[in-house]
């Protein structure tokens, strides 16, 4: 049966479509499944063919019982020439069975391609109907009771003007983090508030879907607690060095209370990030000036470039802004991006009059390619950071620096042997040209660690 063979090939094909729409299948249960279809498909093949041969036999075995009923009421003398004449309508009866036999041969033939063309037929539709599970399937990790204000944040809106040449779609998704819908509990969670009320003060939780890569998180339709006795901000250029009131802000999801407490933090015992860098009147203050070591001064590494071509930048983990506070001062604009672990930095950057932004180095950088004349980042790049994803922060920074750009990388952390096993060659191959470059062994928790920064000032190459 040549049929069978192709008609199986079709069956597999559509079997696992079929089993990639059910979507647990794993690799392991695909071929004992597969063969089963088989077997199955070829048992009701072998049975249709059975039961048509049986149906020959019956139009067979018919004619015989008349043909040997008959014979019983033979007179002796006609018997030879009668049986002649039996014979001979048998021989026309059976020739006739041949053919009959011969018909439901074509027949079964026939049916056979009528049941591949149906196979495929279904198979087509089946690929048709995908096209729109594989779109419900991006959405199918969520709970299938969905509330309905995670369908309005998460779900496509159709373009009210119909379909847009420039986005060559009908609909427009709200972008949401790809990782979000890993975390569905979490997701509807976030979701869940009175629509136009107040939202939940769930800035911790949200923060840590952040970091967990689930940015940029789903828009929401609810106010932020505001401050009760808000005050209006220090006017610039005071604002860069002063500390705002303590009712400008939400404290409910941080440790401290207030600001006098975040600035005595660093007297105290505990681990906390940033933990001096409230404290505008201490290590902060001296930050940048002087050009020691791993320590570049602003001054010296803006000489490297001709006067006042540096003007906008970025600063990746800037912690309470000072970075940018000095290049303010400079009339550079930075944009300083910071998480609030366990401190308003946001907050107190946009008090100081300069720009924060909430977003983690995971993210892509907000930025068009070949625009920013600096980027700076210390403490925040480090071995913490897994290498595939440092290195695409690497070229996202590359992409966004202008020919000539410099990328200022401050006090990178890690182990001795990764510096020029690991680390050295990244920043090579992404493509940066090395103006300076300084490793210094990390002391702190003891010289037999083996730990190690390194700062390096890279210039993006001009073409
Ligand atoms: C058998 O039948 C055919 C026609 O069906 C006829 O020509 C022939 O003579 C017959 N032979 C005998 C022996 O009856
Ligand atoms: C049935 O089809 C096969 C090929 O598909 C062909 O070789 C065979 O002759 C056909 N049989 C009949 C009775 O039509
Ligand atoms: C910054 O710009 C202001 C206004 O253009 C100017 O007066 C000031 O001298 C500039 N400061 C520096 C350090 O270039
Ligand atoms: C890295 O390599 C340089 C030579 O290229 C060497 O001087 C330096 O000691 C090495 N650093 C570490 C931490 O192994």
């Amino acid at each position: 049966m040549n049929s069978n063979s192709a008609s199986s090939t079709s069956i597999n094909s559509f079997q696992e479509e079929n089993q990639q729409a059910a979507s647990m299948g794993s690799e392991e249960e695909e071929t004992p499944r597969k063969q089963h279809f088989r077997t199955n498909f070829q048992r009701k093949l072998l049975h249709l063919l059975i039961f048509t041969n049986l149906v020959t036999i019956a139009v067979f075995t018919a004619t015989t019982f008349r043909l040997s009923s008959n014979g019983d009421i033979l007179h002796h003398e006609d018997s030879a020439s009668r049986l002649l004449q039996e014979l001979n309508s048998t021989k026309s009866q059976l020739l006739a069975s041949d053919s009959l036999v011969a018909d439901l041969h074509q027949k079964i033939n026939s049916t056979n391609l009528l049941v591949q063309a149906l196979l495929v037929e279904l198979e087509r539709q089946h690929d048709s109907s995908l096209a729109v599970d594989k779109e419900a399937d991006v959405f199918s990790v969520l709970p299938s009771s969905l509330s309905d204000e995670v369908k309005f944040s998460v779900f496509p809106h159709k373009l009210p003007l119909g379909y847009s040449p420039r986005a060559d779609s009908d609909v427009l998704y709200p972008p949401i983090g790809a990782a979000c819908l890993r975390f569905p509990e979490e997701l509807s969670r976030y979701l869940t508030y009175e629509i136009g009320g107040e939202c939940p003060v769930d800035d911790v939780f949200a923060q840590k879907l952040i970091l967990r890569g689930c940015e940029p998180l789903p828009r929401r339709r609810c106010h932020p607690k505001s401050p009760v006795g808000y005050v209006e901000p220090t006017p610039f250029p005071d604002s860069l060095w002063s500390i705002p009131s303590d009712s400008s802000i939400i404290w409910d999801p941080y440790t401290c209370k207030n600001y006098n407490c975040l600035i005595n933090r660093d007297k105290l015992p505990g681990i906390y990030d940033c933990k001096d860098c409230f404290n505008l009147q201490g290590r902060e203050k001296a930050r940048w000036l002087f050009d020691r070591g791993l320590d570049y001064g602003i001054e010296q590494v803006l000489q490297t470039k001709p006067a006042g071509s540096i003007r906008i930048g970025l600063d990746i983990g800037g912690g309470s802004g000072t970075f940018a506070a000095r290049m303010r001062e400079r009339n550079i604009t930075i944009i300083t991006t910071s998480m609030n672990l366990d401190g308003p930095f946001n907050s107190f950057i946009a008090s100081r009059g300069l720009i924060p932004m909430h977003v983690s180095i995971s993210q892509r950088l907000p930025f068009f390619e070949n625009t920013l004349d600096i980027v700076h980042s210390m403490h925040v790049l480090s071995n913490w950071i897994p290498d595939g994803m440092l290195e695409l922060t690497l070229y996202d920074i590359y992409r966004v620096l202008r020919p000539g750009g410099l990328f200022w990388l401050d006090h990178f952390f890690c182990q001795g042997s990764q510096l020029n096993q690991t680390y050295a060659p990244m920043f090579d191959r992404v493509g940066f040209k090395r103006l300076r470059w300084n490793t210094g062994k990390k002391v702190d928790r003891g010289v037999e660690k083996n730990e190690w920064y390194f700062s390096a000032l890279l210039e993006k190459p001009m073409t």
